[in-house]
């Protein structure tokens, strides 16, 4: 497995371009499952998700062609169960079975395994299912769903931690191909959601509400092929302007929509962090000392829980107490205890992180897990002292194009490592 070697103690210094929102497009390469006609996506970034995406599609029966960052998707016949190992080896898989609904009225996937931030249950997508008419039914490690008819309902997608992203996006796919008028509340109102939400109008889906918590769809016959620009990952651009401030550099971030990071950027200035627009770039810097925040993440428009990682290893390098409450996932502080061998002060109380922050780093050795732990423990070298060692790296590939291609773009002295 190779890793990245990181010379840390550099500021980073210039331009970096965002690529599209791997939040986005893997629902959205579903979606074009809900029709036979060729699907165009551009702006597709080269991760290993989208690879493994493509695959799921082509053992669906599906054409799918990858040329640079333009996919070509023809759904003309296909079948309505996945490759059971496939789909277990990626959560976002899981968004295939509204479409596949939709289109088959039957689609069978296996249970898509929790993962190192939490159970990840699926309780809400098969509840929208049930609630469009479907059969469910959970066996041998796959579920089953079948509906003789989908008929458009009003149903209430809300769970313990507030809405579901991919389960607002699996249940709307699967209603734009209902008879009839459907009704989410407490819907997902992420940008990816909405980005979803815009390539299945471009195929004739009626939908309306979406970026609120009421989306509504109203079923049609049949939906035809489109071409999609995909939007870019507000996640890489937080990533790279937390970067930018924790080396204490000054990075400009091209091709990102601001409109998606106020609640990252509003948390960065009370931080005191300079972040100026010209345009559509923006340039990240220190604006003067740094300052301890707490942060608390919350669905959308709040504080993204995909950034919370990033963000607590700028709160380590700044003096002070932060605490930073995980309402997302019930155990997404994997990066706490890899940031404590690079000298982070940090303490887990239940929901919360204290972090004491303001000792240097030094580098170490240090053990990726999930994607955003893996970003954190990458920032947190680029500012450490010395070198460090990030094992694992593929958990970077799935979710940052060319990452550490972008990083020595921006000055950082980082290597890939092929394990022999
Ligand atoms: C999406 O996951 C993203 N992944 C995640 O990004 C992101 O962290 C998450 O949304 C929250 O924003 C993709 O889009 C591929 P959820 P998703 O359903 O849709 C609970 C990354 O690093 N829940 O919004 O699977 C769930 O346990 C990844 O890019 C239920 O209880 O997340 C969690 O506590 C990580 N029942 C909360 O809701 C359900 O049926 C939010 O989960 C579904 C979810």
């Amino acid at each position: 497995m190779d890793s990245l070697s990181i010379e840390g103690g550099i500021p980073l210094h210039g331009e970096v371009t965002i690529s599209g929102a791997k939040n986005a497009v893997l629902p959205i390469m579903a979606a074009t499952l809900l029709t036979a006609e060729p699907c165009i996506i551009r702006r597709v970034p080269d991760l290993s998700d989208v690879k493994f995406m493509a695959q799921i599609l082509t053992s669906l029966g599906a054409e799918v062609k990858l040329e640079g960052n333009t996919l070509e998707v023809r759904a003309a016949r296909i079948k309505g169960v996945g490759d059971y190992d496939l789909i277990r080896k990626m959560r976002g898989s899981i968004c295939i079975m509204g479409p596949l609904l939709g289109r088959l009225r039957q689609a069978t996937v296996s249970l898509p395994g929790g993962c190192i931030i939490g159970a990840r249950p699926i309780n809400l997508h098969l509840k929208g299912f049930a609630a469009l008419g479907a059969e469910i039914k959970v066996e041998g490690g796959y579920v089953h769903a079948k509906a003789e008819r989908l008929t458009g309902a009003d149903l209430f997608l809300g769970g313990r931690a507030g809405s579901t992203v991919l389960g607002t996006a699996n249940v709307m796919m699967a209603a734009t191909l209902a008879d009839g008028v459907t009704v989410i509340e407490s819907a997902a109102c992420e940008p990816e959601v909405v980005d979803v939400a815009n390539f299945l109008i471009a195929m004739g889906a009626k939908i309306t509400g979406a970026g609120s918590p009421t989306i509504t769809i109203t079923g049609v016959k049949e939906l035809h092929g489109a071409d999609h620009e995909v939007i870019p990952d507000r996640i890489e651009a937080a990533t790279y302007a937390l970067a930018a401030a924790a080396t204490n550099g000054e990075v400009k971030i091209l091709g990102a929509r601001p409109d998606h990071l106020s609640a990252v950027f509003d948390k960065m200035r009370d931080a005191g962090v300079r972040i100026t627009r010209h345009g559509a770039a923006l340039t990240v810097s220190r604006g003067g000392d740094l300052k301890s925040v707490d942060v608390t993440t919350l669905p959308y428009s709040g504080f993204p829980t995909d950034a919370q990682a990033q963000m607590m290893v700028l709160m380590a390098l700044t003096p002070g107490i932060s605490i930073i409450t995980e309402r997302i996932f019930e155990s997404r502080f994997m990066h706490v205890s890899e940031l404590a061998r690079l000298g982070a002060e940090i303490d887990i109380e239940g929901p919360s992180a204290i972090v004491k922050g303001g000792r240097p780093l030094s580098g170490a050795p240090v053990m990726a897990s999930d994607l955003r732990a893996s970003a954190a423990l990458v920032i947190a070298g680029l500012a450490a002292r010395g070198t460090t060692q990030v094992n694992r790296v593929y958990h970077l590939d799935r979710g940052y194009e060319n990452i550490d291609g972008k990083l020595r773009q921006l000055g950082a002295r980082v290597a890939r490592v092929e394990e022999t």
